[in-house]
Formats: C-alpha cells, sequence, structure tokens
C-alpha cells in the first residue's frame, strides 16, 4: 500500500500558467522561422557593460552574497529613484527602505507571504489584482491563503482599476493591492491622480500598495509618474507603499535576474527577514553589474528609441483596425481580434507567428466575463524588420 502525497491543494485552484496554456493550445514553440512575441522577452541586445563587469568581477562567484545587497548597490538604485522621480533627499533611506531581488517576479510572489497576515475575524485577507493583470499575482494571492479579488480594469486597452471606489467594507479586508504602471498587458500609464487615489486608500484601510513599475522605463510621450513620486507630494513618507523594478525590460536583460524592491520600511524589514529563510540573494557579480547599470541611462534612452520606433510602425500598420491603441507604456499590442484564442491559432497555423490570447492573461470576474477574451497580447521584443514583417501578416490574416 502507497500511501498518497499530501501536495499543497492551493496549487491546483490556479489555472495552468499562459505559457502552458499555450503549449497546449499550440504545440511546443520550436521550429527555425517561428517569431515567438507571445512572451515579453527583450531580443535587444543588452548592454555591453553588463558582460564587461561579470567578467571583472568573476572572483566573487566563490561568495555567498547579502540577501540585503551591498551598500554600492542600495546607493545605486536610491540615485537612480531620486533622478527618475525627482524625490526630496532622504525620502529613501538606502538602507532600510531598498532590497535587491531576482527579478521582480520573485518579488511579486513573495511579498504576499510578508504582507497578509491573519485575521482576527477568521477571514481571509483579500489582496486586490487589476484584470487583466500579470498572472504572478493572483499565484501569490492563492499561495499566501489570501481571497483573491479581480477588479476590472475597464474594457480594452483604456483602463486601470481604481481600487479606492471599492467598497470600505472590501478595502478593510484588504492586505495588498497590485497595481502595474505601465500596464502589462494594456500599455497603459497610471496617472498622479490614480495613484494618489490609491495611496490614500491604502493608508486609510491599512493594506500595501504593490506598485509593479518594471515597464517604466519604456515609455511612448512622456516619463510614467511613480508610486513613490506620488508619495514624495503626500506626504507621510512611504508609508503603505513599495515599488518593484528591475533591469530585464529597462537594460533587457531579463537573464541576469536583477531586481530591487522599495518603499515602506516597515514592509521592507518584513521582507527582508522573509527573504532571509527563502529569497534568492543577488550574486555579488550580479549586484556590480546592476550597480553600473542603474548609474548608466544612455543604454536606457537608446532602448526606449528602438520600442518607440516599432510603436510607430505598429501604428502605421494596424492603426484603425483591432482596436489599437498605442500604448503608453511598455511593449505590448493589446489587440480586440473578435476571438484570441481562434486569432493565436491562425496565425500560428499560417504564419508560424506566436501570439498569447488575451483570456489566459485575465481571470472571469463578477459579472461572469474574462475580459481578455476578445484579445491577443503581441510582444514587440524583435527587431524592427522581423516586427514589421510579422505585423504585416498578422494584419493581413486577421482582417480575413
Ligand atoms: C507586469 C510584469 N511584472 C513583472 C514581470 C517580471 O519581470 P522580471 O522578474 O524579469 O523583473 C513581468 C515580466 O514579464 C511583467 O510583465
Amino acid at each position: 500500500m502507497v500511501k498518497p502525497l499530501l501536495l499543497d491543494d492551493r496549487l491546483g485552484t490556479l489555472p495552468d500558467y499562459p505559457f502552458a496554456r499555450l503549449t497546449a493550445l499550440l504545440g511546443a514553440p520550436s521550429g527555425p522561422g517561428a517569431t515567438v512575441m507571445s512572451i515579453g522577452e527583450p531580443q535587444h541586445a543588452p548592454p555591453p557593460l553588463a558582460a564587461e563587469i561579470l567578467a571583472r568581477e568573476a572572483g566573487l562567484w566563490n561568495k555567498y552574497p547579502p540577501a540585503t545587497g551591498t551598500e554600492a548597490f542600495r546607493q545605486a538604485v536610491a540615485g537612480w529613484l531620486g533622478r527618475r522621480y525627482d524625490l526630496p533627499a532622504g525620502l529613501v533611506d538606502p538602507d532600510r527602505a531598498i532590497l535587491p531581488v531576482a527579478g521582480t517576479r520573485e518579488a511579486l510572489f513573495l511579498i504576499a507571504q510578508a504582507v497578509c497576515g491573519r485575521r482576527d475575524d477568521g477571514k481571509p485577507p483579500v489582496v486586490l489584482l487589476p484584470n487583466p493583470f500579470y498572472q504572478v499575482y493572483a499565484g501569490a494571492a492563492a499561495m499566501a491563503g489570501a481571497e483573491p479579488v479581480f477588479v476590472p480594469s475597464g474594457d480594452g486597452p483604456t483602463g486601470l482599476p481604481d481600487y479606492s471606489t471599492l467598497p470600505p467594507a472590501l478595502l478593510e479586508r484588504t492586505a495588498l493591492a497590485y497595481l502595474c504602471s505601465p500596464a502589462n498587458p494594456q500599455g497603459k500609464v497610471a496617472d498622479t491622480a490614480l495613484l494618489e487615489r490609491t495611496i490614500r486608500a491604502a493608508r486609510r484601510h491599512g493594506f500595501v500598495l504593490a506598485a509593479d513599475e518594471c515597464y517604466s522605463e519604456i515609455w511612448d510621450q512622456a516619463p510614467p509618474p511613480g508610486a513613490l513620486s506620488v508619495c514624495a507630494t503626500l506626504g507621510e513618507g512611504l508609508s503603505h507603499v513599495v515599488v518593484f523594478n528591475s533591469l530585464s525590460k529597462r537594460s533587457s536583460l531579463p537573464g541576469l535576474r536583477s531586481g530591487f524592491v522599495a518603499g515602506d520600511e516597515r514592509v521592507i524589514a518584513a521582507f527582508a527577514r522573509l527573504r532571509s529563510y527563502g529569497g534568492a540573494a543577488t550574486p555579488l557579480p550580479v549586484l556590480a553589474a546592476a550597480t553600473a547599470l542603474w548609474n548608466d541611462e544612455d543604454h536606457v534612452v537608446a532602448n526606449r528609441d528602438l520600442y518607440r520606433a516599432k510603436t510607430d510602425l505598429a501604428e502605421r500598420l494596424l492603426g484603425g483596425r483591432f482596436g489599437f491603441v498605442r500604448p503608453e507604456g511598455g511593449f505590448f499590442l493589446w489587440l480586440d481580434v473578435g476571438d484570441g484564442e481562434a486569432a493565436a491559432k491562425t496565425l500560428w497555423r499560417e504564419a508560424a507567428i506566436r501570439v498569447l490570447p488575451g483570456a489566459y492573461l485575465a481571470g472571469t470576474g463578477a459579472d461572469g466575463r474574462n475580459p481578455g477574451q476578445r484579445y491577443i497580447r503581441v510582444a514587440l521584443v524583435h527587431d524592427l524588420q522581423t516586427t514589421e514583417t510579422a505585423l504585416s501578416r498578422l494584419g493581413a490574416l486577421l482582417d480575413g
């Protein structure tokens, strides 16, 4: 008699991850000539600085890195935040308000474990998520024993959730709210007023705002405001706010696994404690490279220009069709194709173009609808020529 394993049944409540669902729909993403636009993996050349410093600091691979990183790294991040968001000196204490993380993904997941405490009334804490959303938020909520509440972002690429308008009783139960700006998948930027309302609500009702800003440097017309710049104008320090960012999109280095979390020192202290048990510390050579990269803006400007050229191209090729809205930030197109899964199948079968059905990036809302159903997400991560060829084919094939 073999006893069954006792696995965590909360894992079973999660849908398969979007890329597993895509493989089930289309088969494996192999074969020469395929254009993979389903995953937001930048294909731009990373700045040479990264490889140079990794080679120079290779003698440090035999050391365990401290979970809190190096002082130089924390200073570089604090300096960058100060310049980027015009923060007053002293608002972000490099030693108490900043932690290195192995990319924002693991940090966005793990933060829920640190802030979703047990409630006196025995009810599960609530985690607010935008809908559609980056799927890690839902996994984080489920595994923290919280109740995920999907908050509609409005149809199409137009909206972001306004948590401040939710019923006060729900906000009182809320432990954590995720907000992504620029948003994946819609490319919408949260303006200062929305950020202000959200931060005020977090403070009034005692929840943490997790601001996912990993696309903050890929913007079209103007640099998006950040949660920390709004904290600077609101007063009360960084209370109830943590921001997440990384070099994955800014510096085209998703493989480096290097990011940071910055914000409310109480949350950062709890997070550091949790991470000292279960977080992935960032290796010292990686911290050295990251320090130099947060101090360098030239490569970021060049990277952004390349994305802007592809957005221009997309507007020229697809504007006026598929509900095209020029993304304010990030590098995704969110196109209304009527039936996202059917469109993804057609593109793969006819042109070896791989895109993600929007339904895989959204949950069924209170109204029983999946707001991503009609959409596909197209990642503009390739070079200009590849993008032009793929978008021309896409436009021709989906027009019928
Ligand atoms: C919205 C959003 N947040 C976070 C991440 C994670 O990025 P990383 O862990 O590379 O920083 C991604 C990656 O695609 C993303 O789209």
